[in-house]
Protein backbone atom coordinates (compact mmCIF):
# COMPACT_ATOMS: atom_id res chain seq x y z
CA UNK A 1 0.00 0.00 0.00
CA UNK A 2 2.96 2.30 0.66
CA UNK A 3 4.34 1.97 -2.87
CA UNK A 4 0.82 2.70 -3.98
CA UNK A 5 0.49 5.78 -2.14
CA UNK A 6 3.97 7.09 -3.27
CA UNK A 7 2.29 6.73 -6.78
CA UNK A 8 -0.53 8.17 -6.41
CA UNK A 9 1.51 11.03 -4.68
CA UNK A 10 2.68 11.92 -8.22
CA UNK A 11 -0.64 11.78 -9.73
CA UNK A 12 -2.23 14.48 -8.13
CA UNK A 13 0.53 16.69 -8.71
CA UNK A 14 -1.11 16.90 -12.33
CA UNK A 15 -2.89 19.89 -13.20
CA UNK A 16 -6.54 20.67 -12.73
CA UNK A 17 -8.99 23.31 -13.92
CA UNK A 18 -8.94 26.16 -10.90
CA UNK A 19 -6.83 22.82 -9.09
CA UNK A 20 -9.84 21.21 -8.00
CA UNK A 21 -8.36 18.26 -7.97
CA UNK A 22 -11.42 16.52 -9.13
CA UNK A 23 -10.09 13.09 -8.67
CA UNK A 24 -10.42 9.72 -6.28
CA UNK A 25 -8.34 7.00 -6.71
CA UNK A 26 -10.04 3.30 -5.60
CA UNK A 27 -6.98 1.26 -4.59
CA UNK A 28 -7.48 -2.83 -5.51
CA UNK A 29 -4.92 -5.33 -5.18
CA UNK A 30 -3.33 -4.58 -8.84
CA UNK A 31 -5.95 -2.17 -10.33
CA UNK A 32 -6.27 2.09 -8.99
CA UNK A 33 -9.41 3.29 -10.52
CA UNK A 34 -9.32 7.15 -11.17
CA UNK A 35 -13.01 8.46 -10.38
CA UNK A 36 -13.90 11.95 -10.78
CA UNK A 37 -15.38 13.74 -8.01
CA UNK A 38 -18.83 15.48 -8.66
CA UNK A 39 -18.10 17.48 -5.54
CA UNK A 40 -15.59 18.88 -7.63
CA UNK A 41 -16.89 20.65 -10.49
CA UNK A 42 -16.60 24.04 -12.24
CA UNK A 43 -20.30 24.11 -13.79
CA UNK A 44 -20.06 27.69 -15.37
CA UNK A 45 -16.46 26.90 -16.88
CA UNK A 46 -16.50 23.61 -17.98
CA UNK A 47 -20.64 22.56 -17.94
CA UNK A 48 -19.38 19.41 -19.79
CA UNK A 49 -16.95 18.58 -17.46
CA UNK A 50 -14.77 17.99 -20.69
CA UNK A 51 -11.53 20.06 -18.53
CA UNK A 52 -12.59 17.71 -15.57
CA UNK A 53 -11.33 14.80 -17.61
CA UNK A 54 -8.94 16.10 -19.16
CA UNK A 55 -7.20 16.60 -16.11
CA UNK A 56 -8.22 13.15 -14.60
CA UNK A 57 -5.81 12.58 -17.65
CA UNK A 58 -3.54 14.20 -16.82
CA UNK A 59 -2.95 12.91 -13.66
CA UNK A 60 -3.35 9.05 -15.11
CA UNK A 61 -0.24 10.15 -17.44
CA UNK A 62 1.79 11.00 -14.32
CA UNK A 63 0.56 7.21 -12.90
CA UNK A 64 1.49 5.70 -15.91
CA UNK A 65 5.15 7.15 -15.62
CA UNK A 66 5.54 6.95 -12.23
CA UNK A 67 4.81 3.38 -12.88
CA UNK A 68 7.45 2.69 -14.85
CA UNK A 69 9.71 4.08 -12.02
CA UNK A 70 8.53 1.83 -9.89
CA UNK A 71 8.70 -0.94 -11.79
CA UNK A 72 4.99 -1.38 -12.89
CA UNK A 73 3.73 -1.78 -17.20
CA UNK A 74 0.42 0.01 -17.02
CA UNK A 75 -3.00 -1.44 -19.24
CA UNK A 76 -5.03 1.61 -18.72
CA UNK A 77 -8.83 1.30 -20.08
CA UNK A 78 -12.01 3.62 -20.08
CA UNK A 79 -14.56 1.90 -18.18
CA UNK A 80 -18.17 2.84 -18.13
CA UNK A 81 -20.50 -0.26 -17.78
CA UNK A 82 -22.77 1.93 -15.98
CA UNK A 83 -23.45 4.99 -17.58
CA UNK A 84 -23.51 7.49 -14.94
CA UNK A 85 -20.25 5.69 -13.54
CA UNK A 86 -17.97 6.19 -15.94
CA UNK A 87 -13.95 6.08 -15.11
CA UNK A 88 -10.17 5.47 -15.42
CA UNK A 89 -9.00 1.60 -15.12
CA UNK A 90 -5.25 1.07 -14.36
CA UNK A 91 -3.92 -2.73 -14.62
CA UNK A 92 -0.62 -2.99 -12.95
CA UNK A 93 1.40 -5.61 -13.66
CA UNK A 94 5.00 -6.50 -11.97
CA UNK A 95 8.30 -6.14 -14.17
CA UNK A 96 11.48 -7.26 -13.06
CA UNK A 97 13.08 -4.09 -13.56
CA UNK A 98 11.76 -0.42 -13.49
CA UNK A 99 10.34 1.05 -16.64
CA UNK A 100 11.94 4.23 -16.33
CA UNK A 101 10.58 7.12 -18.53
CA UNK A 102 12.74 10.73 -18.38
CA UNK A 103 9.86 12.52 -17.99
CA UNK A 104 9.42 10.81 -14.18
CA UNK A 105 12.38 13.44 -13.22
CA UNK A 106 10.13 16.49 -14.30
CA UNK A 107 6.68 15.31 -12.55
CA UNK A 108 7.47 17.67 -9.29
CA UNK A 109 9.09 20.51 -11.19
CA UNK A 110 6.05 21.14 -13.93
CA UNK A 111 4.27 24.12 -13.46
CA UNK A 112 1.73 26.39 -14.49
CA UNK A 113 3.55 29.55 -14.61
CA UNK A 114 1.09 32.98 -15.47
CA UNK A 115 4.02 35.45 -15.53
CA UNK A 116 5.32 37.42 -18.43
CA UNK A 117 7.47 35.65 -20.89
CA UNK A 118 10.46 36.88 -22.58
CA UNK A 119 9.22 37.77 -26.31
CA UNK A 120 12.23 35.33 -27.74
CA UNK A 121 11.89 32.52 -30.19
CA UNK A 122 12.43 28.70 -29.32
CA UNK A 123 15.78 27.12 -30.57
CA UNK A 124 14.62 24.59 -33.73
CA UNK A 125 15.53 21.59 -31.72
CA UNK A 126 13.58 22.69 -28.71
CA UNK A 127 10.54 23.53 -30.61
CA UNK A 128 11.03 20.18 -32.05
CA UNK A 129 11.27 18.05 -28.90
CA UNK A 130 7.83 19.94 -28.17
CA UNK A 131 6.35 19.18 -31.34
CA UNK A 132 6.76 15.30 -31.40
CA UNK A 133 6.54 14.84 -27.23
CA UNK A 134 3.42 12.81 -27.51
CA UNK A 135 1.90 9.98 -29.96
CA UNK A 136 -1.96 9.78 -29.19
CA UNK A 137 -4.24 8.59 -31.48
CA UNK A 138 -7.08 11.11 -31.75
CA UNK A 139 -5.44 14.19 -30.04
CA UNK A 140 -2.70 16.83 -32.34
CA UNK A 141 -1.42 19.59 -31.71
CA UNK A 142 -1.37 22.74 -33.44
CA UNK A 143 2.00 25.26 -32.82
CA UNK A 144 1.82 28.83 -33.64
CA UNK A 145 4.89 30.71 -33.75
CA UNK A 146 5.39 34.46 -32.65
CA UNK A 147 3.96 35.72 -35.76
CA UNK A 148 0.77 33.67 -35.65
CA UNK A 149 -0.29 34.08 -32.65
CA UNK A 150 -1.95 37.38 -34.25
CA UNK A 151 -4.54 34.65 -35.83
CA UNK A 152 -5.67 33.54 -32.22
CA UNK A 153 -5.85 36.98 -30.51
CA UNK A 154 -9.30 37.90 -31.60
CA UNK A 155 -10.71 34.94 -30.51
CA UNK A 156 -8.83 34.93 -26.97
CA UNK A 157 -9.99 38.62 -26.82
CA UNK A 158 -13.53 37.60 -27.74
CA UNK A 159 -13.67 34.94 -24.57
CA UNK A 160 -12.04 36.97 -22.41
CA UNK A 161 -14.66 39.29 -22.68
CA UNK A 162 -17.44 37.09 -22.62
CA UNK A 163 -15.87 35.25 -19.54
CA UNK A 164 -15.17 38.65 -17.50
CA UNK A 165 -18.85 40.06 -18.17
CA UNK A 166 -20.30 37.15 -16.88
CA UNK A 167 -20.64 37.29 -13.02
CA UNK A 168 -21.45 33.50 -12.69
CA UNK A 169 -17.99 33.06 -13.99
CA UNK A 170 -16.18 35.32 -11.79
CA UNK A 171 -17.98 34.11 -8.82
CA UNK A 172 -17.00 30.61 -9.25
CA UNK A 173 -13.66 31.44 -9.97
CA UNK A 174 -13.08 34.20 -6.74
CA UNK A 175 -14.87 30.71 -4.72
CA UNK A 176 -11.21 28.86 -6.07
CA UNK A 177 -9.15 31.91 -4.80
CA UNK A 178 -6.89 31.10 -1.95
CA UNK A 179 -5.58 34.56 -0.91
CA UNK A 180 -3.56 33.22 1.80
CA UNK A 181 -0.71 31.03 2.17
CA UNK A 182 -2.78 29.50 5.24
CA UNK A 183 -5.55 29.13 3.73
CA UNK A 184 -4.10 27.92 0.41
CA UNK A 185 -2.03 25.14 2.38
CA UNK A 186 -4.74 24.18 4.78
CA UNK A 187 -7.56 23.84 1.73
CA UNK A 188 -4.35 22.36 -0.16
CA UNK A 189 -6.33 23.25 -3.01
CA UNK A 190 -7.72 26.12 -5.37
CA UNK A 191 -6.13 29.23 -6.70
CA UNK A 192 -3.79 30.70 -4.21
CA UNK A 193 -3.47 34.45 -5.32
CA UNK A 194 0.89 34.05 -5.08
CA UNK A 195 0.80 31.32 -7.78
CA UNK A 196 -1.35 34.10 -9.87
CA UNK A 197 0.98 36.96 -9.61
CA UNK A 198 -1.53 38.57 -7.48
CA UNK A 199 -0.32 40.98 -5.10
CA UNK A 200 -1.41 39.96 -1.14
CA UNK A 201 -5.07 40.70 -0.19
CA UNK A 202 -7.85 39.51 2.08
CA UNK A 203 -10.95 37.77 0.55
CA UNK A 204 -13.10 40.58 1.01
CA UNK A 205 -11.16 43.16 -0.65
CA UNK A 206 -10.26 40.21 -3.27
CA UNK A 207 -13.93 40.24 -4.24
CA UNK A 208 -14.18 43.22 -4.33
CA UNK A 209 -10.76 43.79 -6.66
CA UNK A 210 -12.18 41.06 -9.12
CA UNK A 211 -15.86 42.64 -8.96
CA UNK A 212 -15.51 46.07 -9.71
CA UNK A 213 -11.87 46.63 -10.89
CA UNK A 214 -11.18 43.49 -13.26
CA UNK A 215 -13.38 44.34 -16.16
CA UNK A 216 -13.57 42.91 -19.35
CA UNK A 217 -11.05 45.91 -20.90
CA UNK A 218 -8.10 45.41 -18.52
CA UNK A 219 -8.15 41.53 -18.78
CA UNK A 220 -8.00 41.98 -23.02
CA UNK A 221 -4.61 44.38 -22.27
CA UNK A 222 -3.41 41.99 -20.13
CA UNK A 223 -3.92 38.92 -22.18
CA UNK A 224 -2.55 41.05 -24.94
CA UNK A 225 0.60 41.68 -23.49
CA UNK A 226 0.81 37.72 -22.05
CA UNK A 227 0.05 36.07 -25.07
CA UNK A 228 2.89 38.57 -27.74
CA UNK A 229 5.35 37.90 -24.70
CA UNK A 230 5.40 34.23 -25.58
CA UNK A 231 7.64 31.81 -27.85
CA UNK A 232 4.39 30.70 -29.62
CA UNK A 233 0.95 29.23 -28.41
CA UNK A 234 -0.10 25.40 -28.89
CA UNK A 235 -3.85 24.18 -29.43
CA UNK A 236 -4.52 20.96 -28.47
CA UNK A 237 -6.99 19.38 -31.13
CA UNK A 238 -9.41 15.95 -30.03
CA UNK A 239 -10.45 14.26 -33.06
CA UNK A 240 -13.71 13.84 -31.18
CA UNK A 241 -15.81 15.09 -28.16
CA UNK A 242 -16.40 12.55 -25.40
CA UNK A 243 -14.50 10.87 -22.44
CA UNK A 244 -11.81 8.81 -24.27
CA UNK A 245 -10.55 11.66 -26.29
CA UNK A 246 -10.53 14.07 -22.84
CA UNK A 247 -8.82 11.69 -21.13
CA UNK A 248 -6.36 10.83 -24.23
CA UNK A 249 -5.87 14.85 -24.22
CA UNK A 250 -4.92 15.17 -20.69
CA UNK A 251 -2.04 12.34 -21.20
CA UNK A 252 -0.91 14.32 -24.25
CA UNK A 253 -0.84 17.89 -22.74
CA UNK A 254 0.76 16.21 -19.47
CA UNK A 255 3.74 14.81 -21.68
CA UNK A 256 3.63 18.36 -23.47
CA UNK A 257 3.91 20.65 -19.97
CA UNK A 258 6.90 17.35 -18.45
CA UNK A 259 8.79 18.07 -21.94
CA UNK A 260 8.18 21.65 -21.62
CA UNK A 261 9.55 21.79 -18.19
CA UNK A 262 12.46 19.92 -18.83
CA UNK A 263 13.97 21.96 -21.01
CA UNK A 264 13.35 24.83 -18.86
CA UNK A 265 10.37 26.61 -21.14
CA UNK A 266 7.67 28.09 -19.12
CA UNK A 267 3.65 27.17 -20.18
CA UNK A 268 -0.09 28.31 -19.11
CA UNK A 269 -2.81 27.95 -20.40
CA UNK A 270 -5.41 30.54 -22.65
CA UNK A 271 -8.39 28.92 -22.43
CA UNK A 272 -10.91 31.27 -23.00
CA UNK A 273 -11.72 30.89 -26.79
CA UNK A 274 -12.21 27.01 -25.68
CA UNK A 275 -14.36 27.08 -23.07
CA UNK A 276 -16.41 29.73 -24.32
CA UNK A 277 -18.87 27.38 -26.93
CA UNK A 278 -19.44 30.46 -29.39
CA UNK A 279 -16.20 31.42 -29.78
CA UNK A 280 -14.43 27.81 -30.06
CA UNK A 281 -17.28 27.40 -32.96
CA UNK A 282 -15.78 29.86 -34.83
CA UNK A 283 -12.14 29.37 -34.08
CA UNK A 284 -13.12 26.47 -35.33
CA UNK A 285 -14.13 27.00 -38.80
CA UNK A 286 -11.99 29.74 -38.97
CA UNK A 287 -8.80 27.39 -38.54
CA UNK A 288 -10.12 25.50 -41.04
CA UNK A 289 -10.89 21.90 -37.91
CA UNK A 290 -14.40 21.56 -39.14
CA UNK A 291 -15.13 18.56 -37.37
CA UNK A 292 -12.59 18.47 -34.69
CA UNK A 293 -12.58 19.85 -31.02
CA UNK A 294 -9.99 22.27 -29.87
CA UNK A 295 -10.24 22.17 -25.86
CA UNK A 296 -7.30 23.55 -24.68
CA UNK A 297 -5.00 26.68 -25.57
CA UNK A 298 -1.60 26.90 -24.66
CA UNK A 299 0.95 29.48 -24.08
CA UNK A 300 4.64 28.70 -23.54
CA UNK A 301 8.00 30.42 -23.68
CA UNK A 302 10.71 31.29 -21.23
CA UNK A 303 10.48 33.20 -17.95
CA UNK A 304 11.12 32.95 -14.19
CA UNK A 305 9.12 29.95 -12.03
CA UNK A 306 6.85 31.30 -10.08
CA UNK A 307 5.16 30.10 -6.55
CA UNK A 308 4.46 26.24 -6.69
CA UNK A 309 0.21 25.47 -5.81
CA UNK A 310 -0.41 23.24 -2.93
CA UNK A 311 -1.83 19.80 -3.24
CA UNK A 312 -4.71 18.03 -0.51
CA UNK A 313 -3.18 15.04 1.00
CA UNK A 314 -3.22 11.66 -0.77
CA UNK A 315 -5.20 10.15 1.84
CA UNK A 316 -7.92 12.88 1.29
CA UNK A 317 -8.28 11.35 -2.50
CA UNK A 318 -7.72 7.29 -1.77
CA UNK A 319 -10.51 5.37 -1.28
CA UNK A 320 -11.20 1.27 -0.22
CA UNK A 321 -13.67 0.10 -2.62
CA UNK A 322 -16.30 -0.48 0.01
CA UNK A 323 -15.65 3.37 1.07
CA UNK A 324 -16.71 4.76 -2.19
CA UNK A 325 -20.24 6.13 -2.19
C1 LIG B 1 -8.08 21.24 -18.06
C2 LIG B 1 -7.35 22.39 -17.42
C3 LIG B 1 -7.80 23.69 -17.61
C4 LIG B 1 -7.11 24.76 -17.05
N1 LIG B 1 -7.54 26.05 -17.31
C5 LIG B 1 -6.83 27.08 -16.84
C6 LIG B 1 -7.18 28.41 -17.20
O1 LIG B 1 -8.15 28.64 -17.93
N2 LIG B 1 -6.42 29.44 -16.72
C7 LIG B 1 -5.34 29.21 -15.92
O2 LIG B 1 -4.66 30.18 -15.53
N3 LIG B 1 -4.97 27.96 -15.57
C8 LIG B 1 -5.69 26.89 -16.03
N4 LIG B 1 -5.31 25.62 -15.71
C9 LIG B 1 -4.14 25.42 -14.84
C10 LIG B 1 -4.58 25.12 -13.42
O3 LIG B 1 -5.13 26.26 -12.80
C11 LIG B 1 -3.36 24.61 -12.64
O4 LIG B 1 -3.01 23.36 -13.18
C12 LIG B 1 -3.63 24.45 -11.17
O5 LIG B 1 -3.84 25.70 -10.57
C13 LIG B 1 -2.45 23.77 -10.45
O6 LIG B 1 -1.27 24.48 -10.66
P1 LIG B 1 0.00 23.85 -11.36
O7 LIG B 1 -0.37 23.50 -12.77
O8 LIG B 1 1.03 24.94 -11.30
O9 LIG B 1 0.41 22.62 -10.60
C14 LIG B 1 -5.99 24.52 -16.24
C15 LIG B 1 -5.54 23.21 -16.04
C16 LIG B 1 -6.21 22.17 -16.63
C17 LIG B 1 -5.71 20.75 -16.42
Amino acid sequence: MEQIKELIKYAVRAPSGHNTQPWKFIVFESEIQIHPDHTRVLPVVDSDNHALWISLGCALENLVIAGGKFGFKSEVNISSEDKDRTFIKVKLFSLDKQRPDELFDYIGTRQSTRNEYEAINLSVQDLNVLKTCFDIQGINARFFSQDEIKVLEPFIIEGSNLQFKNKKFVTELVSWFRFFEKEAKEKGDGLWTACMGLPKMNRFIGNIVMKHFVSAKSEAKRWKKLIHSSSGLVLFVADKNDIEHWVNLGRAFQRFGLTAAKLNISHAHVNMPCEEIEVRKQMTKSLDLTGKHPLLLIRFGYSDKMTYSFRRPVEDVIFKKDAYI
